[in-house]
């Protein structure tokens, strides 16, 4: 059986969190070991120039979030590891796709209308601030998939859009030209762990400024885990564990028998101080043989170079076998 291509971006803005690493980067490695899986991950450091326009932000972060999945045990010779901008196929792509995409299909995307609306709400002009690189942010991202016939794309909920729009387009261009691109679907990961709760109990993220670091020190990381929100009851006093972040993140790293002794432990009326010791003892458990590693990548930039070159010319090979044919078939062919 042909294997299944799975392909995923992550964007290169800011420094990686628990939450990436719970909802993305621990699957994402995970699912890579599956051997009817053909996976191509990618830092979608284009993308990142959409959101951040400071150059050391941008090569900052896209260095760090490359020493993460190395780290978190990322097995180059089993993924194609890249940078988008290394590929230019990609761009080529991107504008033999912006030609068939209907702008009207770019209305309708829930960034742009969001960057809108926030305009509009606050009785500016609607396209204060939008650069034609947020309203394409689509057609961008269809090309990073399209270029690779990818089947499958694990992302986060709300990109599903981004994987319907990059249907129609690529069926839009099979239409036109009889062109035989792969109409790739989104693969959402649901459970009750994927979403990680931050420090105020809301779903982690940078924009909410309750994140817990992944890869700095230990005492920070203890330091986070020690703000995360609790109730004011007492040691002694039963807690419920369906209505707390600590548990909820212990869950995220606990096996099925860790997790039901902590539940005990809760409806027993374990103190807050307790539970959250406990919680650091084990994520600092898995995280810390990765955090030597991570501290050792940062240090070596030119190994994580090398990586993503071999990365780059692996993927660059398949992208050309599917992005020249498609030129061809457009009439972009040498005059004979
Ligand atoms: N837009 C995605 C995000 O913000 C990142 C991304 C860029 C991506 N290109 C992609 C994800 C292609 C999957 C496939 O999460």
């Amino acid at each position: 059986m042909a294997k299944e291509i799975v392909l995923t971006g992550i964007t290169t803005s800011g420094t990686p969190h628990l939450g990436n690493y719970v909802g993305a980067v621990r699957p994402a490695i995970e699912a890579s070991l599956d051997e009817n899986n053909e996976s191509y991950f990618f830092l979608a450091d284009y993308h990142a120039l959409i959101k951040c326009q400071d150059p050391e932000r941008v090569k900052s972060s896209r260095k760090e979030i490359a020493a993460t999945w190395l780290a978190c045990g990322l097995d180059p010779e089993k993924v194609c590891f890249y940078r988008q901008s290394d590929i230019s196929e990609i761009a080529e792509l991107n504008w033999l796709l912006t030609c068939v995409t209907a702008k009207g299909l770019m209305n309708r995307a829930h960034a742009y209308k969001g960057a809108v609306d926030v305009n509009v709400n606050a009785e500016q002009d609607a396209d204060l601030g939008i650069t034609m690189g947020l309203f394409c942010y689509p057609v961008l991202m269809s090309a990073d998939i399209l270029a690779f016939n990818a089947n499958k794309v694990p992302v986060g909920r709300d990109q599903i859009q981004h994987i319907e729009m990059a249907r129609d387009i690529a069926g839009r261009l099979n239409h036109l030209y009889g062109q035989q691109l792969v109409l790739p679907e989104a693969v959402v990961d649901d459970s009750e762990t994927a979403l990680l709760k931050g420090l105020d109990g809301r779903k982690m993220s940078k924009s909410y400024n309750n994140t817990i670091p992944l890869f700095e020190s230990e005492k920070k990381l203890k330091k986070a885990i020690n703000k995360i929100k609790t109730n004011l009851l007492e040691p002694g006093e039963a807690k419920d564990p369906n209505d707390s972040t600590v548990f909820d993140i212990y869950r995220a790293f606990a096996t099925v028998e860790q997790t039901a002794e902590m539940h005990q432990k809760f409806l027993d009326g374990i103190a807050w101080g307790e539970a959250k010791k406990e919680l650091f003892n084990l994520v600092n458990e898995e995280l810390g043989e990765a955090r030597e590693k991570y501290n050792a990548l940062m240090d070596a930039p030119n190994d994580v170079e090398e990586i993503l070159q071999a990365g780059a010319a692996k993927a660059r090979s398949r992208a050309q076998s599917i992005v020249t044919p498609l030129r061809e078939s457009m009439g972009l062919v040498k005059f004979s």
